[in-house]
């Protein structure tokens, strides 16, 4: 297969170029090349979508994945430009696309939406929506030729995002007995997808020819069991102190980001952690177990450079976790 990847230096496309790699697609890239250089064996285009597609202006493919898509107008600008030389559009939107997350979403549910279709600030507040216009922008371009993934919380090795990875880091310096915060509940639910097995998913879904929607999440599992998996990955024994969150965000403390994976525990986030697989499972998703995923971001963290290693964007420093423990 002819792979066109919009994206593919950093995280999800990186492990989809991999993968595409592995089984012998000739893939090509489109990027700036900023977040790092295109691996042996592409051929790698140079550009930034939001301002020149030139070096898109000749080639065929039979399937582009776009993994980089923010703003409407630029995914509609390059569907534009696609159109009549690929197959297929696989577009790598989000579950934060749905209007709520107070119940279980499923593909259907009603979207999120936004005052100003045109904004072209991506923050919290416009993110979700802005990916909807993007998936909309997309359908009225490829109709039956898209497909869509949401996918929930992306974790494994190359995560730059530093939220999953937080807790095999923190657990692997933890001492047999020793106090480790533990936010929130230990049932409270955690819905991940390691971006390899999202990776295998869209090339499987490419190779199916399905167009449509998929919510592209693992099965939802406890917070208790993601940190018993990194305290397994690490063989220590820790004393986790499981703190409300109410308190826990009383003292400070921002759920997500401070305390990555929880969530505030009231009835609005009550459905974040549990979208609805049963579309995708029946396309055939595979996702891995916990434990690998846990074993290789932990293996891939540990060998970054100690400047890599910090979490500076997500995470509790010691000092804040001593203090939040202390309180
Ligand atoms: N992380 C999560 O938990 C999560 C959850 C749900 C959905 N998602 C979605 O998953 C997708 C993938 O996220 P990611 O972290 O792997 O990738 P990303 O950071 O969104 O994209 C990185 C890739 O896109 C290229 N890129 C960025 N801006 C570009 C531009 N203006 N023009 C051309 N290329 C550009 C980068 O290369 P250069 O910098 O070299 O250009 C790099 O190869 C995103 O669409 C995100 O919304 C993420």
């Amino acid at each position: 297969m002819r792979l066109l990847v919009i994206g593919g230096t950093r995280f999800v496309g990186r492990h989809l170029v991999d993968a595409a790699l592995a089984r012998g697609d000739a893939v090509t890239l489109f990027n700036r090349g900023q977040s790092g250089p295109a691996p042996a064996g592409v051929e790698s285009l140079v550009g930034d979508r939001r301002v020149d597609l030139s070096a898109l202006a000749h080639g065929r493919w039979d399937a582009v994945v776009d993994t980089c898509g923010y703003l409407p107008r630029e995914v509609a600008a390059m569907a534009a430009a696609l159109r009549d030389r690929v197959g297929r559009y696989v577009f790598v939107s989000s579950v934060s696309v749905y209007a709520s997350t107070a119940t279980a979403n499923t593909e259907g549910d009603p979207l999120a939406t936004i005052d100003d279709p045109d904004a072209d600030v991506v923050d919290g507040r416009t993110y979700g929506a802005l990916k909807a216009l993007c998936e909309a922008a997309l359908i009225d371009a490829f109709d039956a030729r898209v497909t869509v993934v949401r996918p929930g919380l992306i974790v494994g090795p190359h995560d730059p995002t530093q939220r999953f990875t937080y807790w095999p880091a923190r657990l692997a310096r933890a001492i047999d007995g020793a106090p480790v915060l533990a936010p929130g509940h230990p049932d409270a639910p955690v819905q991940v997808i390691d971006a390899r097995d999202l990776a295998a998913f869209m090339l499987q879904l490419i190779d199916g020819d399905r167009h449509g929607i998929y919510n592209a999440v693992g099965p939802t599992l406890t917070m208790g069991q993601v940190l018993q998996a990194c305290a397994d990955a690490a063989g220590v024994l820790p004393d986790l102190r499981w703190t409300d969150m109410a308190t826990l965000q009383a003292r400070g403390l921002q759920p997500w980001s401070d305390l990555p994976l929880a969530l505030p525990d009231d009835a609005d986030h009550a459905g974040f952690m549990r979208a609805d697989a049963r579309r995708a499972l029946a396309a055939g998703l595979h996702t891995r177990p916990l434990a690998q995923t846990v074993a290789d971001t932990l293996a891939w963290w540990r060998s970054l450079p100690p400047a890599a290693q910090a979490f500076d964007k997500a995470g509790l420093s010691s000092e804040r976790e001593r203090a939040a423990l202390a309180g």
